[in-house]
């Protein structure tokens, strides 16, 4: 597939995405949406990608919605459809891909640009962001799910609200309730993502991928998390990676992990 609306390369092993609608603060229209489900499929599936750095294009805004203009004419039905097709191959893809997925929030997130870097497993916001699920100043509520992951992330009573006054918080609010894990200044706010993903590249790869399987059980209503981990943790064992971790540490030297 080409992409026409995002960017992506594979640098050392991180794919990096940038969402590229400047002009539009990186709102996700139909187009950017299944670009960003075909690349997301493709960073599970290649073992060469090994971590993800999720970011928008300038200074402004990391994503600041979903395109209002394409839903403004939408039925209950076409609303329906569009929050559970972008929840599935989108949210629920970037939240539950094997690989470390890290948000740089550049600027504005809101909307369905919150609950994209919500879905990811770590945040970073520049000084300047803005976060917000403004959705009921548009006669709606968060589709891509704001409600759940917002709530998982700060809790229900700052969640609720956020929500429904539609406010934004600063960066450093952000921080403060949980929802970003750092804030940098913007000129720094790649590095301070690659510094994370330097050290979890050199983990186990399949090691990290099970710990993101099991805390993702903890969310989820049909899983067992405990039973999650047990199962995820047994698996470890049958893994070349485990065999050097453990073989490096007796030998007091630097793991050489595969992946295998
Ligand atoms: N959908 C579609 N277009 C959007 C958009 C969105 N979610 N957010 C911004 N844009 C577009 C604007 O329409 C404008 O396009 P234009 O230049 O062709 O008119 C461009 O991006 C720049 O935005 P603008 O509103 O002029 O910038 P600003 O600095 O005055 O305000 C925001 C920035 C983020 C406060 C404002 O754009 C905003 O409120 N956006 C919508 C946020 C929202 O409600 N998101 C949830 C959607 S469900």
């Amino acid at each position: 597939m080409t992409y026409q609306n995002i960017l992506s390369a594979l640098k050392s092993g991180v794919l990096y995405i940038t969402i590229n609608r400047e002009q539009k603060l990186n709102a996700l229209n139909k187009e950017t949406l299944a670009e960003l489900a075909d690349v997301i499929a493709y960073a599970g599936r290649t073992e060469d990608v090994r971590a993800v750095l999720l970011t928008g294009a300038g200074e402004k805004a990391f994503v600041a919605g979903a395109d209002i203009s394409e839903f403004a004419d939408y039925s209950a039905e076409n609303g329906e459809e569009l929050a559970r097709n972008g929840q599935k191959n989108v949210f629920d893809a970037l939240a539950n891909c094997p690989k470390p997925v890290i948000a740089a929030i550049n600027g504005f997130a809101l909307g369905g640009g919150l609950e994209l870097a919500m879905a990811c497993h770590i945040r970073i916001a520049s000084e300047n962001a803005r976060l917000g699920l403004p959705e009921v100043s548009l006669g709606l509520i968060p589709g891509y799910g704001g409600t759940q992951r917002l709530t998982q992330l700060v809790g229900r009573g700052k969640a609720i609200e956020m929500i429904v006054t539609a406010d934004m918080v600063t960066a450093d609010q952000a921080e403060k309730i949980g929802l970003v894990n750092y804030v940098v200044p913007q000129t720094e706010l790649l590095a301070k993502a690659e510094e994370l993903l330097t050290k979890i590249k050199l983990r186990a790869p399949l090691a990290v991928a099970c710990a993101i399987e099991a805390v993702n059980a903890s969310l989820s209503f049909d899983v067992n998390g405990f039973e999650a981990e047990i199962k995820a943790f047994g698996q470890c064992f049958d893994t070349a990676d485990f065999k050097e971790g453990t073989t490096a540490f007796l030998e007091k030297r630097k793991p050489v992990f595969t992946g295998k």
